[in-house]
């Protein structure tokens, strides 16, 4: 049975031959990975499209310019995917499904944990780099993203004047800001969920009170808590975010002016304060 020191593989077994991928080729004409034949990886994916977007501008031609393009449209559809799960979340609390609103509050964690460490593949370029393609893009800037504002505006800090800033949004753009500003946030919804369990949430004392009030019975209420923490997580992580994009770019520009025309690192900084959910962390002062 050992004799020969190594055994047969199954395919060569007696019964085992059509087991074998190049036999089941030989039978079916398809070779592996071409099962089914109508849809492909690219096809499905529309890879062709998509590989086609990442078109550098500058001549003569800069070596960085395709990363810091693949960069931002990576952001772009981490955005696009977070505004989906965050608004699904939303709707998720109106029902009271506190537990599907917490798994996809978890699951927009990880994405973006993803992107303030996809801040580290940016910072491969030096300075020097940069700057053999940077003037190229003014007044283009990073400040002018879309679905930035939108995430901002879903998850509670609405301000319109970012909307009359941009002059250069096309009508679909702003017809989708002005959505973003009329429906409601995350916040709202996690009031109208107080609310419905009989918390009184008018005001900010009001809110407060009850935030106290749901700490403090955790066995009634944990999954008011829970799901309150997972909004302070993501404040968090988004707070991680614009302190991180800033050291990058004091790296990259040190206090040079931005592409997009502000005080670049100035305002940024002005920015890293910003708090979705202020109460969640007022709440820590009353515990
Ligand atoms: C070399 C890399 C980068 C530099 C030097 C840079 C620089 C800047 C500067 C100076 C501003 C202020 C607005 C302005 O005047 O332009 C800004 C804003 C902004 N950037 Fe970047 N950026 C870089 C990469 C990125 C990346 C990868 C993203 C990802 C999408 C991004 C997203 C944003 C956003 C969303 C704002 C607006 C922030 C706010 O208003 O709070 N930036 N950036």
């Amino acid at each position: 049975m050992f004799g020969g020191g190594v055994a047969s593989p199954p395919a060569t077994r007696e019964g085992g031959a059509s087991k074998r991928p190049e036999a089941r080729e030989q039978k079916t004409g398809k070779s592996f990975g071409e099962e089914g034949g109508r849809l492909t990886y690219g096809s499905y994916l529309r890879l062709p499209e998509l590989l086609a977007q990442q078109v550098p501008q500058v001549i003569p031609p800069a070596h960085d310019e395709l990363l810091f393009i693949t960069v931002h449209q990576a952001y772009e559809l981490w955005f696009k995917q977070l505004l989906y799960e965050l608004t699904t979340a939303r709707d998720a609390m109106r029902p009271g499904q506190t537990w599907r609103a917490r798994q996809l509050l978890q699951r927009a964690h990880v994405i973006e944990r993803l992107l303030v460490s996809q801040i580290d593949v940016l910072e491969t370029m030096t300075p020097q780099d940069f700057l053999e393609f940077r003037a190229a893009l003014a007044p283009a800037s990073g400040f002018q993203s879309v679905q930035f504002r939108e995430l901002e505006f879903l998850s509670g800090a609405k301000d319109p004047g970012f909307v009359s800033r941009f002059r250069a949004l096309t009508d679909a753009e702003r017809d989708r800001l002005a959505r973003r500003l009329a429906e409601p946030t995350l916040w709202d919804a996690y009031l109208g969920l107080l609310r419905s369990r009989g918390l009184p949430a008018d005001g900010d004392d009001e809110v407060l009170t009850s935030l106290v009030a749901v700490a403090r019975d955790r066995a009634r209420h944990d999954d008011l808590w829970q799901l309150a923490e997972d909004l302070l997580t993501h404040d968090e992580i988004c707070g991680l975010w614009r302190a991180r994009h800033v050291q990058m770019v004091e790296r990259q520009i040190g206090t040079k002016s931005g592409t997009g025309g502000s005080t670049g690192a100035p305002y940024l900084h002005k920015r890293v304060p910003l708090r979705y959910y202020p109460l969640l962390w007022e709440l820590r002062d009353w515990l």
